[in-house]
């Protein structure tokens, strides 16, 4: 299993950034060197660890603006880096379209700093589009949160396919690193029938650890930290732990 995550579901709001920037905490925390990029407009990542300037940023970076050196920012956590986002990154979605080779400028960017950590974890938008195709063909593997509702299964299928179409072309090597829940509320019927179908499809491909709906995970983010610093003993805290440790070992069994 590879360094490079990317957190792809083309589903608006499932937990994408919450989870890459818990998931890096924790890796950050483990004493694994982690480099979050907030690959989104909505720069959302970039606020959620805390950092106002966004400039330069992951658009500099693709741009041809910034080296990546001065595109990292440090975070609260040791151990945890950030390539903060901004408006601006919308812009280049559509400048992107016009270009030859428009899927591997992220891939290009972070091409001089890949050896220097042990993980970078991409964050992308809500959507199968460019940016997105960027994360995909920077990535040796994809991570797919899942939130347990009615439709989760049919929009699983199409990114499956666009993910299928990935390594045909663009990046033969990427692999589904694992499909996990989140938000997941063990009340509802629904969300546990979820769990059960998806989990009886993708079977060793999905993680153990379910996250479940907490609210102190959506307070984090306004105070700038990753639910490990706000508060680690929340259930939140502890899923996204193990969700981790989960992580960590699946590397290592597939090193080993
Ligand atoms: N386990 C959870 N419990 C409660 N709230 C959560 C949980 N996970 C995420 N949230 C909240 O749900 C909202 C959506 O989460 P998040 O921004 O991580 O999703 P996303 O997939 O990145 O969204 P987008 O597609 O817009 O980028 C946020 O307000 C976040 O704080
Ligand atoms: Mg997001």
């Amino acid at each position: 299993m590879g360094r490079i995550f990317v957190f792809v579901n083309q589903k608006g709001g499932v937990g994408k950034t919450t989870s890459a920037v818990n998931l890096g905490a924790y890796l950050a925390e483990a004493g694994k060197s982690t480099l979050l990029v907030d690959f989104d407009s909505q720069a959302n990542l970039t606020s959620g660890v805390g950092v106002t300037k966004s400039k330069p940023g992951v658009y500099e970076l693709i741009s041809g603006g910034a080296r990546v050196e001065e595109a990292v920012r440090e975070t609260s956590v040791k151990g945890l880096s950030v390539i903060p986002s901004g408006i601006d990154l919308s812009g280049a979605a559509v400048e992107l379209v016009e270009q030859e080779q428009r899927d591997l400028y992220l891939k290009n960017a972070l091409a001089p700093v890949r050896e220097k950590y042990d993980f970078i974890l991409i964050d992308c938008p809500p959507s199968l589009g460019v940016l997105t195709l960027n994360g995909l063909a920077a990535a040796d593997s994809v991570l797919i949160p899942m939130q347990c509702e009615y439709f989760a299964m049919e929009g699983l299928s199409l990114l499956l396919q666009t993910i299928r179409r990935i390594q045909k072309n663009l990046n033969t090597r990427l692999e589904i690193g694992g499909i996990f829940f989140t938000m997941y509320d063990q009340r509802t019927r629904l969300a546990q029938d979820v769990v059960r179908e998806v989990s009886a499809y993708f079977r060793e491909k999905i993680f153990r650890t379910i996250i479940p709906r907490n609210v102190r995970i959506s307070e984090a983010p306004s105070h700038g930290l990753p639910i490990s610093q706000y508060d680690p003993e929340s259930n939140g805290g502890k899923a996204y732990r193990s969700l981790a440790g989960e992580l960590l070992a699946r590397c290592e069994g597939a090193r080993g």
